[in-house]
């Protein structure tokens, strides 16, 4: 990383946790840190507007939405975010609604982006005058299993070394601080499913309250939102398609051919205003941690879409990781960060085995498709009639207590 005859200046900094990337996982952690009196240090290789802009997930679980207002982040959420206490599954022309907080004795789950929750998380950190630094390069990770691990990267040409007690990879799945494991310590389990996601959001009022979940014999659509102006729509296709072979017609089209219902209604369109396609795999990072590495979010897991739990479970790691530093910091115990990992993988596979529960029963195309298809149907069927069936997907969808 850097020669002894290097005469680039190298500046030296001592912090208790440094945190690798100002996703959700990060800043949150960061600002959980900060309200028990703990310094952090966070990094992010993009810039600010990339990471506020980029466009991504948008459901939050009750335990996030009371996360944010225990930490104080509560404002913008309960003026912005729509609260919905129910879902929609449509499958042969008609939607049947299933009604979450009657099911689950009064939790819901809100639309909120995941743009806001980093813009309310930015502000906090701004406000608290603690470091966050953009557009960083060539970030390393040393030393981990030793008490004083390293975060090296460069900054407008000049070096920066960071000692730490405790480093935080939150940097998401395709960062640095997961790699940089032995790989004799970790086993890493991946699958991947054989669709992608195109997604649009489109300047148009939706045209129903709650989210439509759909079925078609042409494949999965869902109907989503982030604002009483504007529409979230997704539907399946192949993992190889290109975003350019899809003009906004030809995506309309689609989406309305499956999401219609034969009582007329369907989403109402307008201006495209950001479309992409997102493959579709889950990776299980084990164990969550490395000598003083601890990794959160995206970097040590990553779940498909359909069950909205990817924002939601890197919320339950670093309130679980805060958890941990604070029991260290203030009787010497590492007890609970001894138990980071082991609770992470039981909330992980949880929400690893409703997600792929959902993706399995609302795609097409999988392996004995014309077997599937029929069997998908009388699976929906079952649900949709069963209040037994629709409190086991309304408590998994609403999700559990932080843990
Ligand atoms: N150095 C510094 N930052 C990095 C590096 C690196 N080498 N590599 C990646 N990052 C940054 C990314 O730019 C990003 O801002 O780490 C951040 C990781 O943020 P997310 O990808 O948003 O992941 P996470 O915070 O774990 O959020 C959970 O839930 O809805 C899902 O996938 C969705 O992002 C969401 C996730
Ligand atoms: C979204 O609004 O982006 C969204 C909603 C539900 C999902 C996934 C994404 O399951």
């Amino acid at each position: 990383m850097r020669s002894e005859t290097d005469s680039r200046p190298l500046f030296r900094t001592r912090t208790q946790v440094g945190i690798v990337g100002a996703g959700p996982a990060g800043l949150m952690l960061g600002h959980l840190l900060h309200l028990r009196g703990i310094q952090s240090f966070i990094i992010e290789d993009r810039s600010e507007e990339h990471v506020i802009e980029r466009v991504r997930a948008g459901v939050l679980e009750q335990s996030t939405v009371d996360l944010m207002h225990e930490v104080g982040l509560g404002d913008r959420l309960s003026r912005l975010g729509l609260r919905h206490e129910g879902i929609h599954v449509a499958f042969d022309g008609r939607r049947h609604r299933i009604p979450l907080a009657e099911l689950t004795g009064g939790r819901a789950i809100t639309i909120y982006g995941q743009n806001e929750v980093v813009k309310d998380l930015i502000g906090a950190r701004v406000a608290s005058g603690e470091p966050l630094l953009f557009e960083v390069e060539d970030v390393g990770v040393a030393e981990l299993d030793s008490h004083l691990p390293k975060i090296r990267f460069r900054l407008k040409g000049g070096l920066h070394e960071v000692t730490c007690d405790f480093i935080a990879g939150c940097d998401g799945s395709h960062g640095i601080c997961q790699p940089s494991i032995p790989a004799s310590h970790v086993k890493i389990y991946e699958h991947v499913y054989p669709f992608a996601w195109l997604g649009i959001l489109a300047d148009a009022p939706p045209s129903s309250e709650e989210l439509v979940y759909s079925l078609h014999e042409r494949g999965f659509a869902l109907f989503s939102m982030r604002s009483p102006r504007v529409t979230r729509l997704y539907l399946q296709c192949a993992p190889d398609e290109n975003i350019e072979d899809w003009p906004d017609e030809a995506i309309w089209a689609e989406l309305m051919t499956r999401l219609r219902t034969r009582d007329g209604w369907a989403p109402n369109e307008g201006p495209v205003t950001q479309k992409s396609i997102t493959r579709m795999r889950s990776v299980v990072v084990e164990p969550m941690n490395y000598g003083r590495l601890f990794l959160a979010g995206d970097a040590a897991h990553i779940v498909p879409p359909t069950g909205a739990k990817g924002l939601n479970l890197a919320m339950a790691d670093v309130w679980r990781m805060a958890q941990g530093l604070d029991a260290f910091y203030r009787s010497g115990s590492d007890q609970v960060l001894r138990d980071y990992s082991a609770r992470g993988l039981r909330r992980t596979w949880r929400a690893q085995r409703f997600a792929g529960w959902m993706t399995s029963a609302l795609h097409r195309g999988g392996n004995d498709d014309a077997f599937e298809h029929p069997r998908q149907l009388a699976e929906l069927e079952y649900l949709v009639s069963s209040r037994a069936a629709m409190t086991s997907l309304a408590e998994s969808y609403v999700g559990g207590p932080l843990d």
